[in-house]
């Protein structure tokens, strides 16, 4: 497909179910996990005018895994997130998306940016597997909903399919 996003839709909900097409569009083809991560990262943050939106991949030996920054649009980032740690890393532990609407009251939410105010982090599961997540923030409160949640755990199980 061509490189460009065709987005006409006013409403979060049919926003998503344009993107999202799109996004299957311009990655399937690709092969290379870290082309298709940054380009679904910049979609997002080009559909959405998101503050920040970036993956975290798991890496590193079986008793020392992190997450480590990924492909991302948005401001300079934390690199390394431990199990459990942040909102990321619960959603690690957890394998469940973390729907945050003020991060100031999520205990231990770590603050790459002062500016972020609410965010959503969702896992991409494969087999079972936390591989990697998504995190997406923004510089108003309570910024997402369950519309996003739902849009965004359906592109991931997509997204697993790269790993
Ligand atoms: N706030 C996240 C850290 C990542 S940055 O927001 C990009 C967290 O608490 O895990």
């Amino acid at each position: 497909m061509s490189e460009t996003l065709f987005l006409t839709a006013t409403t979060k909900a049919a926003r998503y179910a344009e993107l999202l097409p799109q996004i299957v569009a311009l990655t399937e083809t690709e092969p290379d996990l870290t082309a298709n991560l940054a380009n679904t990262a910049a979609a997002l943050r080009q559909a959405f005018g998101f503050f920040w939106v970036g993956f975290y991949v798991v890496k590193g030996a079986e008793n020392a895994q992190e997450l480590v920054l990924g492909p991302f649009q948005g401001p300079i980032a934390c690199t390394r997130i431990r199990r459990g740690r942040g909102v990321c890393g619960t959603a690690w532990a957890e394998a469940q998306t973390q729907l945050v609407p003020d991060v100031e009251l999520f205990p231990g939410h770590i603050a790459c940016s002062a500016a972020s105010k609410s965010e959503i982090v969702v896992p991409v599961l494969k087999n079972g597997t936390v591989v990697a997540v998504l995190d997406v923030d923004s510089d108003q409160l309570n910024d997402f909903d369950t519309d996003d949640q739902i849009a965004l755990e359906t592109l991931m199980q997509r997204v697993a399919a790269w790993f």
